[in-house]
């Protein structure tokens, strides 16, 4: 069965390469009646998108979505939603000395040992230009979510190489100490204002030096209500787990305090509850795969661009060694713009969730009063 298709309920299909005419998504099993405009697509689509700063690949693509089925006379109506991107501003030509190579780091290897037959334009398929349909698909996740549930799904730059926000405590408390207006006011989604100016010399020193970096992105979802996800193999960290791992150069995913619990102890770690509240949340507002009602919180690590401009000895497809140059337009680090495609991930689990629940226990209503999400 190929992978092209993310979500139960909430099905997204999508299709389309880096350099083809054209990319898009088809989402089955939306609800009817939500309110849905191609202006609406906007706002997250320029937050992941190339060429707006210095400081990520200088792609102009002008992103406009058109809404080709599913939606009548501005709401959704249940049916089949198509989305269409055109693509308008690809290179091909810096691709063509590379069509035959295998770039480290790259996909290109195992695509063409996979289906013998590839198109390599600016990575095809397995470029992050795909990733621009599931913020799209995500748009009417997050509006819907936040009608429904006032769920809020927000993300923000946690890491660029050994960079770390300094004035923002960033601990288990998560989303309470995030100035959100600061995130969404500099090019790299910072939550530290004071660290703007350093963060612009240090990309800029690194793309001089034709090098990389990698970067770590937090996502917290606010007013999540207890009960989404499905055990067993649907849980919802599973579920998270999965999506996020999807994003190209992805390499590690954490829920809640993620690898550190290694070196914490239970007393520490178990999240105590009481009548006013959870005292604390290291679980990440997961408890056995369902949620507790309290933030769910995530953290994604991404590994550093493998198109640099610093040539490397390769391999190409007769197996002869080569000199690979890596020309076209890159990010220095990728995880500058994956913070909406880490939240649309997020988005679109939680909605398809949301929706798994409503149809097997929807009926069950709220047996105990609701534990206040408390430190969050
Ligand atoms: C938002 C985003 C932008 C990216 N831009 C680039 C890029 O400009 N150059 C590059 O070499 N890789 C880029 N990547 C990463 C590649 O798509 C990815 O490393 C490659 O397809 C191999 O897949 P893998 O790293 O998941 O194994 C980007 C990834 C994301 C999420």
């Amino acid at each position: 069965m190929a992978g092209n298709t993310f979500g139960q309920l909430f099905a997204v299909t999508t299709f389309g390469e880096s350099h083809g005419p054209a990319i898009g998504c088809v989402i089955d099993g939306c609800p009817p009646g939500i309110a849905i405009a191609a202006e609406d697509f906007a706002h997250d689509l320029a937050r992941r998108a190339t060429g707006r700063t210095r400081h990520t690949s200088q792609r102009h693509e002008a992103d406009e979505v058109e809404i080709l089925s599913g939606v009548y006379e501005g709401k959704t109506t249940g049916t089949p939603i198509a989305l269409l991107i055109r693509n308008t501003d690809a290179r091909s030509k810096d691709y063509a000395k590379i069509a035959e190579q295998f770039r480290p780091g790259h996909a290109d290897y195992a695509y063409w040992q996979k289906y013998g037959h590839r198109d390599p334009r600016g990575g095809g398929r397995s470029s992050a230009r795909e990733t621009t349909m599931r913020v799209a698909a995500a748009v009417i996740a997050k509006k819907w979510l936040a009608a429904k549930f006032d769920v809020v799904v927000r993300g923000y730059l946690a890491q660029i190489g050994d960079i770390v926000p300094r004035g923002v405590d960033l601990g288990e408390a998560g989303a309470a100490r995030i100035d959100w207006n600061v995130v969404e006011s500099n090019p790299f989604f910072w939550p530290d204002a004071s660290q703007v100016a350093e963060l612009e010399d240090y990309m800029d020193a690194l793309r001089k030096s034709g090098d990389s970096v990698g970067a770590r992105i937090d996502v917290v979802a606010e007013g999540v209500p207890p009960g989404w996800g499905e055990p067993i193999y649907g849980k919802l960290d599973a579920e998270l787990a999965s999506a996020l791992m999807s994003i190209n150069a992805v390499k590690g995913v954490e829920i809640g305090d993620g690898f550190a619990v290694v070196s914490q102890h239970g007393s520490l770690h178990r999240d105590r509850m009481t009548p006013q509240g959870f005292a604390s949340n290291h679980a990440g507002g997961i408890l056995g795969g369902i949620s507790s009602g309290q933030a769910v919180r995530c953290s994604v690590a991404f590994k550093p661009t493998s198109s640099l401009r610093l040539p490397v000895q390769g391999v190409d497809v007769h197996g002869e060694v080569v000199e690979i140059v890596t020309t076209g337009r890159h990010d220095p680090c990728v995880g500058i713009r994956a913070t909406p495609i880490c939240e649309a991930m997020v988005a679109l689990v939680l909605m398809d969730q949301a929706l798994r629940h409503r149809a097997q226990c929807g009926d069950v209503g709220e047996v105990t009063p609701r534990i206040p999400a408390g430190s969050e």
